[in-house]
Formats: structure tokens, sequence, C-alpha cells
């Protein structure tokens, strides 16, 4: 009797497997979904049906991130200035492009972006794809040309077989290079730092990150009404906001016009997205032109109160004419011990454990 179980078993499995033969026949294109980390401290990850996270959508965009073929001269991949140890943004406080030229806004970590629903400091790209578009071309960036970059992915057989894999195509376009990056920049997600660990329950936050904690989401400092929770859990808000880093009278006279630049609304003059607060200490330089390079020039900036323009956020205005009311300050009011206390909590929002990760590192060139 077991004998014959066991042949049947044998024969079960010897049709299952031909099944599976012909199932992996070429003309059956399959691609596996990739296995987004449910994470229970955010926010559910939607994923977009016109480009669905797969392995092999975000292997392929893995080597495309890290390859300096998208860059005119071959020196410059998009980790030039989205460096994986520096939370993938860039240290300098203007990048630097092929031609040796620099920027005016500063790198923007990119992590957590599977959230985000606008894109750089000026909110001017709705997709990541669209946003992966410019900086090839852009003169101060990458400088090159499309055709040219589609030519060199094109030209490499490993390429044309992991685009096989992702899109059933081994003719590279623009479009599939960007869909492709696209995948492999939403997977960039950390989610143990103490913070997380202490929303989820795992773990106190020390005594001064409490206490940081209490400044931060109350009108002592006021952090809270702009890193608002749910987007300061997760990444950036795609909230555009005026902080009151200068004092301006004509709402033309900032040296960057940020989401006015956008929109073509002089109301929206100096107004940024506000950044992730993830991973701080290695994001450095601060704000969208890299102006503050310690966590401590952010704090006395934010302690001194917003300087005056017309877009500055009124909620600040509010709160510095309550302030000017009760105790006679314009600014914060915050002690040196406070600062340190905010600073803690800052800092809890840290998880450095991706870099163990080769998913987060340059693999090696495809060739
Ligand atoms: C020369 C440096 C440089 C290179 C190369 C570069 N970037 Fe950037 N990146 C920047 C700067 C600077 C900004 C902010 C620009 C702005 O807001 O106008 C930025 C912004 C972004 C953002 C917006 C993040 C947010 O929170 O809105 C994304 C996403 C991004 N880059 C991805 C990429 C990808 C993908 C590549 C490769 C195709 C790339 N970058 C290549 C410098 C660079
Ligand atoms: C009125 C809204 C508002 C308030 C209040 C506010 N922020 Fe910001 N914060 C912003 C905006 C907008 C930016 C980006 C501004 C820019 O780059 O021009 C920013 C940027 C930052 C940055 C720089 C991040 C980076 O990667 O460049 C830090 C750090 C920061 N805020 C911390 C704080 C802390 C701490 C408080 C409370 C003391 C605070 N913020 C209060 C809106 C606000």
């Amino acid at each position: 009797m077991k004998i014959l179980v066991y042949c049947f078993l044998i024969l079960f499995l010897a049709l299952s497997c031909k099944k599976d033969g012909v199932e992996a026949n070429e003309d059956d294109f399959k691609t596996t979904p990739y296995d987004f980390p449910f994470i229970s401290n955010f926010r559910t990850f939607v994923d977009d049906p016109q480009n669905p996270l797969t392995n092999e959508g975000v292997d392929l965009g893995h080597y495309l991130f890290f390859d300096n073929r998208l860059s005119k001269d071959f020196t410059m991949s998009c980790a030039s200035c989205h460096q994986p140890e520096n939370g993938f943004s860039d240290p300098k406080r203007w990048s630097i492009g092929v031609e040796g030229l620099p920027g005016k806004r500063h790198s923007m970590s990119l992590l957590n972006l599977a959230w985000s629903k606008q894109f750089f400091w000026d909110g001017r790209a709705a997709t990541l794809r669209e946003q992966a578009l410019s900086p090839v071309t852009d003169p101060l960036e990458m400088n090159s040309d499309w055709n040219t970059v589609v030519e060199r992915i094109q030209a490499v057989p490993t390429y044309r077989e992991k685009f096989k894999k992702a899109f059933n195509t081994e003719a590279v376009t623009s479009d599939l290079i960007t869909k492709a990056i696209e995948q492999y920049v939403k997977t960039l997600v950390v989610y143990n730092s103490d913070f997380d660990k202490a929303m989820r329950g795992e773990k106190e936050l020390s005594v001064a990150a409490k206490r940081g904690q209490a400044l931060f989401n109350t009108e002592k400092a006021d952090c809270f009404h702009c890193h608002t929770t749910p987007e300061l859990l997760v990444h950036g808000s795609t909230t555009f906001m005026n902080n009151g880093l200068d004092l301006i009278d004509n709402p033309n006279d900032f040296s960057d016009w940020g989401l006015g630049g956008f929109t073509g609304k002089s109301s929206d003059n100096g107004k940024f997205k506000i950044p992730t607060l993830r991973n701080l200490r290695a994001t450095a330089p601060y704000m969208h032109d890299g102006r503050f390079s310690t966590l401590e020039e952010v704090i006395d900036f934010y302690n001194q109160g917003p300087k005056f323009s017309p877009s500055l956020e009124p909620i600040m205005i509010a709160e510095a004419n309550r302030r000017v009311l009760e105790f006679n300050r314009w600014g914060l009011g915050i002690t040196e011990e406070e600062k340190k206390d905010l600073i803690a909590f800052l800092e809890s929002m840290t998880d450095n454990s991706y870099l163990n990760d080769p998913h987060y590192l340059a693999p090696e060139p495809l060739k």
C-alpha cells in the first residue's frame, strides 16, 4: 500500500514538473511580485498599477541606479549624488555634475520615497519615473542624452536579459529604464530606528529623546505643525511650506522661487518640500540650499524665530505673535539643555542597519 502511495506521489510530481516546464515557455511572460515589507507603524504602501514592483524590475533598477553609463563621460551614476552612506543624499552642499559645475540645490535623501507624491524641492515631478528622466540630461548633472544612454545599455547582453525578464522585451527605452529605476528607488525603505521601535512598542526611547519628543510635539518647539506625524513617520511631507529662512519683502526677491517656480504663482515663491527627518546626521547639509551644516545650526535657526516674508507659513507667524504677547520674545526660547534633547529625539530617527544589506549598496557593474 505504502509503495502504491509513493508511486502516485512520484507520478504526480513528475506531471507537475512537466506542467511547470510548459508554463516557463518563452511566450509566457511572468514576473514575481516584489515582497514589499509590511511595516505596522507606517501607512500601507500602495503600489502603482502603471509600474508595479517586481523582483525583476527592482533588480534591474538596482544596476541602473549605480551605473555610470547614465552620464556623458561615464563618471557619474545616480548614486554619485545620492550616496547610500549619506541616506542617499550628497554630503556636498551643491552636487557637482559631470562638467564640474555645481547645481543650486542640495541633493535630497531618497529614503522612504515610496509614500511621497511629488518630487524635487519644488514638486515639479509627479512620479519617480518622471523624476528620473531629468538628471540624465541636466547639463549640471549627468549631461548626457537619452539616445546615447539607451544605446549604451542596449549594447550590454546581461542588461538585455534583465530587460527581457523585467519587461518582456530586449528593446531598451528611456521609459523602461526610468520605470526600473523608479521601482528600485521605492524599495529604499528604512523602518528600524529607535523611534520606529518605540512606535511599535518594542523599545523605549531614551529619557533625553522623550523630552525632545515632547518639545517637538508641542508649541514649545513647534515642529509638529509642519513635520506632521504621518509624514514624519515615513518620509518628507508632500506639503510645500516656507519656514522663514529669509527676510524678503517682494516675493520675486527669493533667490530660489521653489514651488512658485513650478506653479507660476508668486504666492508660492519661497515654499519648499518638507524633507524627511530620518537619518539626519548622515544627510547634512540641511535645507534646499544646504545652508546649515549641522543640526545645532538648524535648531539655532528655528530658535531665533522665523524671518518674515510674504509666503511665510501663517502658523509660524501666529506662534511668534503669541510668544511676543505672552513672553515678549519672537523666538522659541529653547535652552541649551532643551536643544540637546530635541537633537536626541531627531537622532532617534536614525536607522543605519540598511548599510549591511547589499540591496542598498553598489552591485558589481554589468559587463
Ligand atoms: C549631480 C548630482 C545628481 C545626480 C547625478 C542625480 N541627482 Fe537626484 N537630485 C539631485 C539634486 C540636487 C536634487 C534636488 C533638485 C531639485 O529639487 O531641484 C535631486 C533630487 C532627486 C529626487 C527627488 C527627491 C524628493 O524627495 O523629492 C529624486 C527621487 C532623485 N533625485 C533621484 C535621482 C535618480 C534616480 C538619479 C539618476 C537617474 C539622480 N537623482 C541623479 C542631485 C543629483
Ligand atoms: C512652518 C513649517 C515648519 C516648522 C514649524 C518647522 N519646520 Fe523644519 N522644515 C520645514 C520646511 C518647509 C523645510 C525645508 C525648507 C527648505 O529647504 O527651504 C524644513 C526643513 C527642516 C530640516 C532640514 C532637513 C533637511 O534634510 O534639509 C530640519 C532638520 C528641520 N526642518 C527640523 C525642524 C525642527 C526640529 C523644527 C522645530 C524646532 C521644525 N523643523 C519646524 C518646515 C517647518
